[in-house]
């Protein structure tokens, strides 16, 4: 056990875990962050507000945010040396094992304060990882298509900063938009943290032996990047483009999800806790119309994806196996909308989930009880047998 999570073999559900950080009632579709309901925080307030929410457990006062933010702003340039480090990469490499290399990569940077007991340097490394993942992921992305990385600049906030150094160039100036900003700060609130999904009981069990923050976070990105977890707002883009590629009929695709076709799935449905509507996918849907509509965008996947959500939702398929939209079914239209490339989505969705990491490896390090983890298994082998030499064999 490593304190707050016990591993009970071959049941993948029935790890439990004790923590105060976010609730989910799976029946009743409800979500909240340290108490707080998920539309009340996507509605008033920001996500470094929720960031400094789940890590320190209350909403800070104006002072308590300023210095927050303060801080996490006088952190945003990258070594010299780790921005080179994205030479080695080839141009056409998904930026997510870019990420996750990066992110272990700063350790090297700040060994005199990686100590997972010190106040201090886990305080230190929480602003680094803030400040600097929106800036890794720019480089990443500037990378992909071959163009000059732009330095942060620390008059902005952290995600106008993080769209400038993504979509501006160094030949011109560029504005911020501030409906695309306002929809993707909502969005990496919606994405901050969510109990022990799989890429977070990741980060619980690297930090359980003691790793650095940055190790841990590098192996949560790591465990995000299927497709089964926050790879899925990327498979979804690609679903529904394969369906308008054959002709748009939804029909035909759902009965290839349900004749489990060469393991086709419909993805950004489903959910192992939510057994109803994921509440995060109701407050995307919604706005994915307000932000098509305000970035004078339409899109025909769309149209698709509601009429894909209608078909499935009448389907005593899907119905009996309490298959819903999840968080991921309509967050790659907006991210499409606001011009990231499919293969940012996933990147999109470890900013958000950042503090999240951050907040639940606090919570295991300073559990008293936590040990590192090391789950059992279930042998079920074959019995003891004598070695045979290779010409009997
Ligand atoms: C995230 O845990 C979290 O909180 C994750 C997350 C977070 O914020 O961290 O919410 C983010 O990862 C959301 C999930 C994104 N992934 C996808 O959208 C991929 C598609 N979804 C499925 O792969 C699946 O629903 C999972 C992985 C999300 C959940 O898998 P489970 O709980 O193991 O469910 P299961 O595979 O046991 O499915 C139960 C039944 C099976 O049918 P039978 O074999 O009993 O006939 O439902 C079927 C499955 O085949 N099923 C699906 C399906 N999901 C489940 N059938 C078609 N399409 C699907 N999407």
């Amino acid at each position: 056990s490593t304190g707050l999570v016990t591993y009970d073999p071959g049941f993948a559900n029935t790890a439990s875990c004790s923590s105060e950080i976010t609730y989910i009632d799976g029946d009743a579709g409800i979500l909240r962050y340290r108490g707080y309901p998920i539309d009340q925080l996507a509605e008033h307030s920001t996500f470094l507000e929720t960031s400094y929410l789940l890590i320190h457990g209350e909403l800070p006062t104006t002072d308590q945010l300023a210095s927050f933010e303060n801080n996490i702003r006088r952190h945003t340039l990258l070594h010299e040396d780790l921005k080179n480090f994205f030479d080695g990469f080839p141009s056409d490499a998904h930026p997510m094992p870019v990420l996750s290399s990066a992110v272990s990569a700063l350790s090297t940077f700040y060994q005199d304060s990686l100590d997972p007991f010190s106040q201090h340097d886990v305080e230190l490394s929480t602003y680094r990882l803030l400040a600097k993942l929106p800036t890794i992921a720019a480089y990443a992305y500037k990378k992909s298509v071959g163009q000059p990385f732009l330095y942060p600049d620390n008059s902005l906030g952290l995600v106008e900063n993080f769209l400038r150094m993504t979509f501006g160039f160094p030949a011109e100036p560029y504005e911020v938009d501030p409906t695309l900003a306002k929809a993707l700060d909502r969005l990496f609130i919606l994405h901050a943290d969510h109990e022990q999904n799989c890429s977070t009981s990741t980060v619980r069990l690297v930090g359980s032996s003691q790793a650095n923050l940055f190790a841990s976070v590098s192996a949560g990105i790591n465990a995000l990047f299927g497709p089964l977890h926050g790879g899925a707002n990327q498979s979804v883009l690609e679903m529904l483009e394969g369906i308008r590629a054959a002709g748009g009929d939804v029909g035909e695709f759902v009965t290839k999800v349900k004749n489990k076709e060469a393991g086709v799935k419909l993805m950004g449905f489903g959910h192992r806790v939510y057994k109803n509507y994921d509440p995060r996918a109701a407050i995307v849907k919604k706005s994915a119309d307000e932000v098509l509509e305000a970035l004078g965008k339409r899109d025909d996947l769309l149209d698709i994806a509601i009429e894909l959500e209608q078909h499935a939702l009448a389907d005593d398929y899907f119905v009996e196996r309490k298959l819903y939209p999840n968080v991921d079914f309509y967050t790659g239209l907006i991210y499409r909308a606001m011009g990231f490339p499919t293969r940012m989505f996933t990147v999109l969705f470890a900013i958000g989930r950042l503090p999240g990491w951050i907040a639940q490896w606090n919570e295991m390090i300073n559990d008293k009880s936590t040990r590192i983890g090391r789950p059992r298994q279930l042998y079920i082998g074959a019995g003891e047998r004598d070695y045979v030499e290779v010409e009997k064999r």
